[in-house]
């Protein structure tokens, strides 16, 4: 499975140490950026990984900014992006399960390395559930139809 994963200037260290972690449980990893420490702006790398999504160059992605609320923002305005900021494992699991979420956002300022670990553990050992999860799914996606 491959993974993309971006970030801002406020996730550098942890954005490397989850890329590595990924690498190691076997999953290929697409860095987005940035890998520089000067501040930038997060939107620009929410986009670029929601797209990357929703273009299918990446299976799924992880996003981290201070919070990880600004870059979950910018990457759940890309069509097809279902992006979930998480500080703890459990929404992180039932977004899967339920939401079939295909972005993780988390904050760097936010969860230590080691909860971000189990946060993206969970989340990626979780599976969509489908069924009336599906409905509600379908009624979320035809929101951007709206538009
Ligand atoms: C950058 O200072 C900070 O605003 C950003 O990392 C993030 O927390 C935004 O949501």
């Amino acid at each position: 499975m491959k993974i993309g994963i971006g970030n801002d200037h406020a996730a550098v260290e942890m954005k490397q140490d989850i890329a590595e972690y990924l690498e190691q449980k076997g999953y290929e990893v697409v860095n987005y950026g940035t890998d520089m420490h000067e501040s930038c702006n997060y939107p620009e790398y929410g986009k670029i990984v929601g797209e990357a999504v929703a273009a299918g160059e990446v299976d799924l992605g992880i996003l981290i900014c201070g919070t990880g609320v600004g870059i979950s923002l910018a990457a759940n305005k890309v069509r097809g992006v279902r992006a979930v900021v998480c500080s703890e494992p459990y929404s992180a699991k039932l977004s899967r399960q339920h939401n079939d979420t295909n972005v993780l956002a988390f904050g760097a300022r936010v969860v230590g390395i080691e909860m971000a670990k189990m946060i993206v553990d969970e989340w990626l050992d979780a599976e969509f559930m489908g069924g009336r999860h599906q409905t509600r799914v379908d009624m979320i996606m035809a929101i951007e139809e709206e538009k």
